[in-house]
């Protein structure tokens, strides 16, 4: 193994250059490899300047920096890219220029650092030949294939000290304090930090929720002596029989943009006569230092990655199972994206504690 390139695409979260930086220490260290860095996902193969080396001077003091030092692109799909031609917006597919770009740097393998979206792009570019290596990303959770993506850890946690601080003033003024979180599909965010931060409601998008259900436990708790609540609603959590609320629409390159379910959540609680404030924790999830355990976790990848790449198992990505850092073919981990499973112990565990889904009357 000669010459290995990095990149990170899709939506950052702490612990990128955690993993940058093992990348490119493994590849020199034990294999005296050449690593190049890649600017802004899979655009920097064929944007001016967009591939430069990465010495060991490069990634010296990142392990603790949020971000990425590479750059990251959420439209970063070579089969749609949006460009302007004669005034009008149109998608155009420019993966064989990738390709062909990847191919005439002579790159023995190319680290891919991305969520569902990027290793399903990168998926597709290995069954054109890249040879592709991936590290699954993403506060989400969502990956399917491995436990624990790296950034989730630091995300729960910035959750869970929200949750925390709602706790007091909440508690202050006898309020209802929800508070909206990420996760898209996937209600993880919302579940552990719930869990974490003593939330008595949990609202996910795995079970439909009802208003009703939501008033009942309020009501219960005041009824108890306790006047006020806090609910931790995930962006992607809709009611019974209703969808999904979206502040942006999506098209062929853009996903649709989840929010403003908390504040229905909200307005809801007010009306029923609970005063009630909201807080939409939002990208504060993804910035920042990461936590000791997602550095931990994205250096074991990092290193996974360069060893998988010299061991040449392209088309797989590392994962962690049973504590143990593996690979996973990318087919076999993007078949089917995770989900909280409503009949897990952590589920369960927060139903016995007394903590409302919103799905029953408990
Ligand atoms: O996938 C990570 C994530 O932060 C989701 O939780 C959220 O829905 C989305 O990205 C936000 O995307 P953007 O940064 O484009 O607003």
């Amino acid at each position: 193994m000669k010459r290995i390139a990095v990149l990170t695409g899709g939506g950052d979260a702490p612990g990128l250059n955690a993993v940058i930086r093992a990348v490119v220490k493994t590849a020199i260290n034990d294999y005296g490899c050449e690593v190049l860095g890649v600017q802004d996902g899979y655009d920097g193969f064929i944007a001016p300047g967009g591939v430069f080396p990465l010495d060991l001077a490069a990634v010296r003091g990142i392990l603790p920096r949020g971000g990425t030092i590479l750059g990251t692109a959420n439209r970063g799909n070579p089969f749609a890219r949006k460009v302007m031609q004669d005034g009008k917006e149109i998608i155009i597919d420019v993966s064989d220029k990738v390709v062909a770009a990847i191919k005439a740097l002579n790159l023995d393998a190319v680290i891919v650092i991305g969520g569902d979206g990027t290793l399903h792009v990168s998926m597709e570019l290995c069954d054109k030949g890249v040879p592709v290596i991936g590290v699954p990303k993403t506060i989400d959770n969502d990956v399917g294939g491995t436990e624990v993506t790296f950034g989730f850890d630091t995300a729960l946690t910035i959750a869970t000290e929200a949750l925390d601080r709602l706790h007091t003033t909440a508690e202050s003024h006898h309020r209802v304090m929800v508070l909206e979180l990420m996760g898209r599909d996937a209600g993880f965010i919302a579940l552990h930090a719930g869990v974490a931060g003593g939330a008595d409601i949990i609202l996910i998008p795995e079970i439909p929720f009802r208003y009703d259900a939501i008033i009942h436990k309020v009501r219960q708790r005041v009824e108890r002596g306790s006047h006020f609540s806090l609910v931790a609603v995930s962006e992607g959590a809709k009611p019974l029989g209703g969808g999904q609320v979206f502040s942006r629409r999506g098209d062929a390159v853009y996903v649709p943009r989840l929010g403003g379910i908390g504040q229905e959540v909200a307005e809801y609680i007010n009306a029923q006569g609970f005063e009630s404030r909201v807080t939409v924790l939002g990208h504060i999830q993804r910035g920042g230092t990461p936590t000791a355990f997602d550095r931990w976790l994205a250096t074991r990848y990092g290193a996974a990655a360069v060893r998988a790449a010299a061991a040449g198992r392209f088309g797989h990505m590392v994962a962690l199972h049973n504590a143990q850092v593996i690979t996973v073919p990318l087919r076999e981990a993007l078949a089917v994206p995770k989900r909280v499973n409503v009949d897990s112990d952590a589920v369960r565990t927060a139903r016995g504690i007394g903590i409302s889904f919103g799905d029953e009357n408990n």
